[in-house]
């Protein structure tokens, strides 16, 4: 389907941010993306429109079940001027993996890439140049049917949204502190955990506070089962060296399907450093720290791309890592992706897309 994509431009362009005030998330760009969805009609009337507010009643159904999906990639600018997408069709087909768990129809995969290429085309001229900085693309797709049954919504909106932004964490590449939580879980089998879904980012917000009002950035999650299993650090995957090998859970359901995650896993393996995805017990990264195999620990994600852990707190016990200093793998691993991400270094495995 080579569905046409109207443009309408506004006529009152936002001043653009210098980079070095750049946070996350916080400035929106001038235009976005929009279409709609109906049950016998299928997705309808793409379109780029100026940013601005949605007019929804109150009755609408996201507002109330949660039925939704978000994305989150990015776009960089290069030292050469040009401006590359990050692994877009791994985003893709996430969306639909999510959409398929929440009741939400399918996205033509090829439209979802062109929304994407599109919009950043139009405000291209937000894409920030410095290293650090990118242009992030959040899309996501909400239930809008103004009916409180609870049933999947027979109308949709999918909507994309840009956001210049600069570190996620303040910290920066800075260790952060984590507290390891066995008083909540974020996710158990055949829930949401692997849905990239609003539903499982309300569900770690208590979590996140109570251990921020202790002094920690962020928690690390073990299994919903046993409570036993590293299970994510944060929003993020995790990552930990212990001895020769790197070490992260398996996909098996309840964790997010992560594309830096993959990203990571890809580069360690062409290196010839030896990777295995396999359950960690808590007690494993205790015991490893105790004998000094506990070599390095890091979280990957799109937003902060590779997060280096200093310090993990579990049960009133510290577990520093690596004397709360980066890591050798993670200081490598961050270089690679941002080489490849700003055309720096060459993109053997084709995971950028220029606009
Ligand atoms: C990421 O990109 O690492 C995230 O999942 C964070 C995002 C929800 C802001």
């Amino acid at each position: 389907m080579n569905e046409a994509i109207r443009i309408t431009r506004t006529t009152a362009p936002k001043p653009r941010p210098r980079d070095s005030e750049l946070g996350f998330g916080t400035v929106f760009t001038d235009h976005m993306f929009l279409m709609d969805y109906q049950e016998g009609k299928g997705w309808y009337d793409p379109r780029v429109e100026p940013y601005g507010p949605l007019h929804l009643e109150p009755a609408t159904a996201v507002f109330h079940y949660a039925q939704a999906l978000f994305e989150g990639l990015k776009a960089f600018r290069g030292h050469d001027g040009r401006v590359r997408l990050f692994r877009p069709h791994k985003h893709v087909e996430r969306i639909n993996a999510t959409a398929r768990r929440l009741c939400i129809p399918p996205l033509d995969p090829e439209l979802v890439l062109r929304s994407w290429t599109t919009l950043v085309d139009v405000d291209r001229d937000w894409v920030p140049s410095s290293v650090g900085t990118a242009l992030y693309i959040r899309p996501a797709v909400i239930a809008v049917d103004p009916y409180l049954g609870v049933r999947p919504s027979k109308t949709y909106l999918y909507f994309v949204i840009l956001s210049p932004v600069g570190a996620y964490y303040p910290e920066g590449m800075n260790p952060v502190r984590i507290k390891v939580v066995d008083t909540y879980v974020r996710a158990v089998p055949g829930g949401l955990g692997e849905a990239k879904t609003g539903a499982n980012y309300a569900a770690s917000l208590l979590a996140a506070e109570e251990a921020r009002r202790e002094g920690f950035t962020q928690v690390l999650w073990l299994d919903g089962v046993h409570r036993r299993y590293v299970e994510e650090v944060g929003t993020m995957n995790i990552m930990l060296r212990i001895g020769d090998e790197v070490v992260t859970p398996p996909l098996t359901g309840t964790i997010l399907p992560g594309v830096t995650r993959d990203a990571a896993l890809t580069l360690l393996r062409a290196w010839g450093v030896p990777v295995a995805e396999r359950p960690i017990a808590i007690d494993e990264v205790r015991e490893a720290a105790r004998a000094g195999t506990l070599r390095e620990v890091w979280g990957t994600g799109t937003a902060a791309v590779i997060s280096p852990v200093g310090e993990l707190a579990y049960r009133g016990e510290r577990i520093v890592v690596n004397e709360g200093r980066i890591g050798e793998l993670t200081r490598r691993l961050y270089d690679a992706i941002v080489a490849i991400q700003y055309g720096t270094a060459p993109d053997p495995y084709r995971w950028t897309v220029e606009v």
